[in-house]
């Protein structure tokens, strides 16, 4: 169930024109139950470890689904950050292929992570997000190569599937940051890249503070981190201090804790988008942006890219005025790069496109 048919369990959208699920997804009913399930487990049951784990595997239970992946090759973290960093620490730039490639358009998170990596012996090299620019510089050098499926700052979708067979044709490993596509596109993770990260926060409909990576079956074997903690050993319950023993499954890359409560409202919120179907969002979706696009050449306004994804970035003169201009009009978006950020997601709708063109006919002057 798509638009109108799912609108009521996401009470903002009564008083709020919607369109900023790049930012954070908007608030379900389910997904508030689930916390509110969380807190009452909480006083039911005081500080059940033996529970958290399970939680922890419920999570890697749901994110497997979404990603037809076998739970065995998830990780659960709490932030793509967290995940990336543990996966590095499991690579080595100390010896002949030493480089990183990343694209124009990564995210902080995994630009940042990259460069830290210099102080371990890497080389990081930035390309285009384009297979041609990548193919020019990845080589028998290379260890990873960084691509974002779906970007941040213009909408464009890029070509994960294309750049990873220049990575593995040069045996280098590819990371994909599927952050921004994840649960409103469908992504063949096995066919995308070596390891794929991604969170809940924005078309996932949950919460801050979690996050998983998929890594391709058979990989984890021969990736050993240490940026680690006691919930990646191969036997949690043990409680041992004598040795470090990662866990034969993804869950080497797994740190302490899990987050519990993000935990509860993250398998909620997958589980809205599995009801939904992640191909039937995608349809519905590019329905949506075609009416929007339509709209916004009649207004004379201009993408920062040809959107094949939720994301829509439009050119804007003051990217910040018009976001507040919108909100002054109940519409929320966000911005990035001068750019005004309107994402859609399952629960929008043509009326949702109609307002926001409306609001923009009324600032002509905030569109380039
Ligand atoms: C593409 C992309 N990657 C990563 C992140 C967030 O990373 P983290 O979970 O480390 O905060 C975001 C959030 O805005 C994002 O858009």
């Amino acid at each position: 169930m798509v638009g109108e048919a799912v609108r009521g369990r996401f009470p903002v959208l009564a008083s709020k024109v919607y369109v900023n699920s790049c930012s954070q997804g908007a608030l379900s009913d389910t997904v508030r139950a689930a916390y509110e399930e969380s807190l009452e487990g909480w006083d039911a049951n005081g500080a059940e470890w033996g529970f958290w784990v399970e939680r922890s595997e419920a999570a890697r239970t749901a994110f497997a689904g979404l990603l037809s992946a076998r739970p065995d090759d998830v990780a659960i973290q709490t932030s793509v950050s967290a995940a990336v960093s543990a996966f590095v620490s499991a690579l080595r730039f100390d010896g002949e292929r030493n480089r990183i490639v990343i694209t124009d358009f990564e995210f902080p998170a995994i630009g940042q992570i990259a460069h830290a990596q210099e102080l371990r012996g890497a080389e990081v090299v930035q390309v285009e997000a384009t297979p041609e620019a990548v193919a020019a510089v990845v080589d028998e050098r290379t260890a990873l190569v960084c691509a974002t499926f779906v970007s941040y700052r213009t909408g464009a979708v890029h070509e994960v599937e294309a750049i990873y067979a220049i990575a593995r044709e040069h045996g280098a490993l590819m990371l994909v940051d599927g952050y921004q596509g994840i649960g409103a596109l469908p992504l063949d993770v096995a066919r995308a890249g070596d390891v794929v990260v991604g969170g809940t926060v924005k078309y996932l409909l949950a919460s801050a503070g979690l996050a998983f990576m998929a890594l391709r079956p058979g990989l984890v074997e021969e990736l050993v981190p240490t940026q680690t903690g006691w919930f990646a050993d191969e036997d949690i319950f043990e409680m041992q201090i004598e040795r470090y023993r990662p866990h034969r499954s993804a869950r080497r890359f797994d740190a302490g804790t899990p987050p519990v409560p993000n935990i509860y409202a993250g398998v909620a919120g997958v589980g809205l988008i599995l009801e939904a179907g992640v191909p039937e969002i995608q349809r519905h979706v590019a329905g949506l942006v075609e009416r929007l696009l339509a709209g916004l050449e009649e207004l004379g306004a201009s993408v920062a890219a040809p959107p094949r994804g939720p994301l829509v970035c439009v050119r804007s003169t003051d990217a910040p005025a018009l976001v507040a201009a919108l909100a002054a009009e109940d519409v929320v978006a966000s911005e990035r790069d001068s750019n005004l950020r309107v994402s859609l997601h399952l629960y929008n709708t043509e009326g949702d496109i109609d307002a926001v063109l409306a609001a923009l006919a009324r600032r002509p002057e905030l569109l380039a």
